[in-house]
């Protein structure tokens, strides 16, 4: 049997027989995976730093909240506020894959910029990101970890042995068990998967300021009242998106002519198919409401009741 305790220790007498008296520094994105092997470098006492990158693409107060949680678990973190340039980068970009590539590259730009001269590099790798970068290579999730976990240079600290990847043997069930065991809150280990190109794969064709902020509102929104009602921890992964199409409505006593909001919710194993949920309806009629009623910009709600395949998770 599995024995969280004994690992964790385990885990902790190899992280400081590597590291010893270097700095260790880790890109966090608030996630399970990130959180806890931060967390777990900290427990063992190692000097190490967390670098999250805001690309201007988090979820609503997202940023904030990351930063406030890794102040309160006493892990020393560096939020770069890097929203600017990509939103310059994105400018006038409506192709997915081209949004996918200017975002991966900046990342990589700026997370290496943030991590400086650090001599060990620590990543949140799991068990079955070892396999699935083995044997998959052209699902979208593996080529942004293509991106973030072979660039030359962390090649080149592999070779050097200044790589760490403690969670490397663990399935998601044991990262989340070990998250627990060092009193991580049960709500970020509950957490639903985000992508790393964030609400960009949300925000179909080009991305603005206003249609991310469009997003954002409806997201939390649809977020709150699910987790309000119980169906957060029921569902694998929600979002609200954009569909940037104008339609005509009334709202008040005049005409409008806003775009759309796609509610997703959907139940999966492995990402690799997904099943939408049957959400009641009091509460998609509620969500609605809000949405209506709370979101400038937006005059209509559609519910995505595509399974995957043929349709994905994300919009693009
Ligand atoms: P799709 O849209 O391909 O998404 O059905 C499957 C799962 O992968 C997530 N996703 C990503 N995760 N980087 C990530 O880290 C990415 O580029 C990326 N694209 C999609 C998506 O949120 C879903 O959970």
């Amino acid at each position: 049997a599995f024995h969280i305790e004994d690992f964790k220790q385990e885990l902790i007498d190899e992280i400081r027989a590597k590291v010893g008296e270097k700095q260790v520094v880790c890109g966090v994105s608030g996630g399970v995976d990130s959180t806890v092997l931060a967390v777990l470098l900290h427990e063992a006492g190692v000097n190490v730093k967390a670098i999250y990158v805001d690309q201007g693409l988090m979820r609503k107060n997202e940023t904030a909240e990351v930063e406030a949680n890794f102040k309160r678990m006493g892990v020393p973190i560096e939020v770069v506020d890097a929203s600017e340039r990509f939103l310059t980068a994105l400018d006038g970009e409506g192709d997915p894959e081209k949004k996918r590539k200017i975002i991966g590259n900046l990342f990589i730009d700026v997370f290496w910029d943030a991590v400086g001269d650090a001599e060990m590099l620590a990543q949140g790798t799991l068990y079955p990101d070892v396999i699935e970068s083995a044997s998959n290579e052209n699902s979208k999730a593996s080529t942004i970890k293509t991106h973030h976990n072979r660039v030359d240079r962390i090649l080149e600290m592999q070779k050097e042995g200044k790589v760490l990847e403690p969670l490397a043997e663990l399935f998601k069930d044991e990262v989340r068990e070990l998250g627990a065991n060092m009193g991580i809150q049960q709500d970020i280990l509950d957490r639903h998967p985000f992508p790393g190109p964030g609400l960009a794969v949300r925000c179909p064709g080009v991305v603005t300021k206003e249609r991310l902020d469009i997003i954002r509102d409806c997201d939390h929104i649809f977020i709150s009242e699910l987790k309000e009602s119980g169906w957060y921890q029921k569902t694998w992964q929600a979002y609200a998106g954009l569909i940037p199409v104008k339609t005509v409505g009334v709202k008040g006593d005049e005409r409008s002519y806003e775009y759309a909001t796609n509610l997703r919710a959907v139940i999966s194993e492995d990402a690799m198919t997904a099943d939408w949920v049957d959400l009641p309806t009091p509460l998609l009629r509620k969500v609605s409401s809000r949405i209506l009623n709370e979101v400038s910009g937006i005059n209509r709600v559609l519910y995505d009741i595509s399974s995957k395949p043929p349709a994905s998770i994300e919009w693009e």
